[in-house]
């Protein structure tokens, strides 16, 4: 007998063989992952204040903050690395995972599919995006890697562009594809401080220093200062002269609100455990309708009529309660709110950086105006460049300061602390901090 023929009742009996495990009597198709809190429970929003204006509002934070576990015993400012999951998250997570370890392979083999749909639908819907255009992968660097690699219209001859203040690995990836192509490899040293003109003007002087220029990379936000780019309007002027652009995500959903068409680009990837507050191992592959062409299918796949996204990535067997979990990870994001998210995390930023901005030892590193900056941001002490000056200072702010931090090693200028608060950081954290950045003179 084929599974579909199978005519068990599936509820009846996930019930029989699960007695207790609450996430198994959700129906198929309706993910095991209902958010565990309401909007009736969620910090009430004060009437009328702007995101801005609710930025500054430490009692509402405050209260945010409660539906997060707590780390004792260290400020924690790293947060770019991945992110805290919201308790009802978390539970949910739990839960599907607790679900998938007793089900196994009779949840994967007959209903995960139809549960991954939902999952995906939600993602797409979440970025703006058509469900086609959208696959799940395990981050953005799968997503991402897989662009750059399968990216099928260079020559010999034909340049690909980066930046300093791209991925790390991504970088790598881009020289690797140029030695291995035979492609001209341009790397644009952005400036350490730069606004939304600056960027622009250094993306267009490039396009004009080669017009062998085929494809780039774009970071929306940079993992070394938060340095947000231009994106739509370097697209938009590198789309007219025919280059194409893969779209760094990875740190901009969730930390930004946006919707992925305004950036303006056919190809993106995105991860959703950093910024979102999924558990880990979650991305998403986004490719604009009508742009598959010209990045083949992986290798292996085949999609003779170019129309399966999903044909770009083959991910196997994945973290597949992280996927079940996405729907209650997205509807705690919007019952937070992107605008509000990205007005706090902008202005924990602006709090620790305005002040440090006055500190004559201190370099902020990143966005020059309002517009570059995000709640990410980076700092070193003046002249003080390398690896070793950056260790040293990430170990002073953490053992003398309590403060935690992480070195970041890839911009042109010179290694940096990069600071990035969360949505249950308070004031009193980012006082700390900038105790700590007095006191390093
Ligand atoms: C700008 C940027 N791109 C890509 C990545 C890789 O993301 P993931 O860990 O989801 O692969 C990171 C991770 O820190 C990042 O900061």
């Amino acid at each position: 007998m084929s599974e579909d023929a199978t005519n068990f009742d599936r509820r009846s009996m996930l019930k029989t063989l699960t007695a207790g495990a609450v996430c198994t009597l959700a129906a198929p198709g309706m993910a095991h992952s209902a958010p565990q809190i309401s909007a009736a429970e969620f910090p009430a929003f004060p009437k009328g204040l702007s995101p801005e204006s609710l930025a500054g509002d430490e009692s509402f934070w405050a209260k945010v903050a409660l539906f997060y576990d707590t780390a004792q015993g260290i400020v924690n400012l790293e947060h770019g690395y991945w992110g805290k999951m919201s308790r009802p998250v978390q539970e949910a997570y739990v839960d599907n995972t607790r679900m998938v370890n007793t089900d196994l392979s009779y949840y994967a083999r007959k209903h995960y599919k139809d549960d991954e749909r939902v999952s995906t639908l939600k993602v797409a819907k979440a970025l703006g995006a058509r469900e086609d255009e959208v696959v799940l992968t395990r981050n953005a660097t799968e997503s991402i890697h897989n662009l750059i690699r399968q990216y099928n219209r260079l020559e010999p001859d034909d340049a690909i562009l980066y930046t300093d203040i791209d991925y790390p690995s991504f970088k790598d990836t881009m020289r690797w594809l140029a030695a291995s192509g035979n492609l001209e490899a341009v790397e644009v040293k952005l400036p350490a401080q730069a606004n939304q003109q600056q960027i622009l003007d250094k993306y267009i002087e490039a396009f004009d220093k080669h017009p062998n220029l085929k494809l780039m990379l774009l970071t929306h936000v940079s993992n070394q200062h938060g340095l947000i780019l231009p994106v739509a309007k370097i697209s938009a002027i590198a789309k007219l002269r025919g280059i194409d652009v893969i779209c760094d995500c990875a740190q901009s959903w969730g930390l930004l609100d946006f919707n992925i068409t305004e950036l303006n680009v056919d190809w993106a990837g995105f991860n959703l455990h950093k910024w979102i507050g999924s558990p880990v191992g979650v991305g998403a592959l986004y490719m604009k309708k009508g742009s598959l062409k010209k990045v083949s299918p992986y290798p292996g796949e085949s999609d003779p009529k170019n129309t399966s996204v999903s044909a770009r990535v083959h991910t196997a067997t994945v973290n597949f309660a992280s996927i079940l979990t996405l729907p209650a990870a997205i509807d705690f994001h919007n019952m937070l709110g992107g605008a509000n998210k990205e007005a706090r995390l902008r202005y924990l930023h602006a709090l620790w950086a305005s002040e440090a901005r006055k500190m004559p030892h201190i370099e902020v590193l990143g966005g020059s105006d309002g517009e570059s900056c995000s709640g990410m941001g980076a700092f070193r002490l003046v002249g003080r460049t390398t690896l070793e000056d950056a260790k040293n200072l990430q170990q002073r702010l953490e053992n003398e300061f309590g403060v935690f931090t992480v070195v970041r090693v890839g911009l042109s200028s010179g290694c940096c602390i990069r600071v990035t608060p969360q949505v249950f950081t308070s004031a009193n954290d980012i006082s700390q901090l900038l105790i700590a950045l007095k006191n390093l003179g």
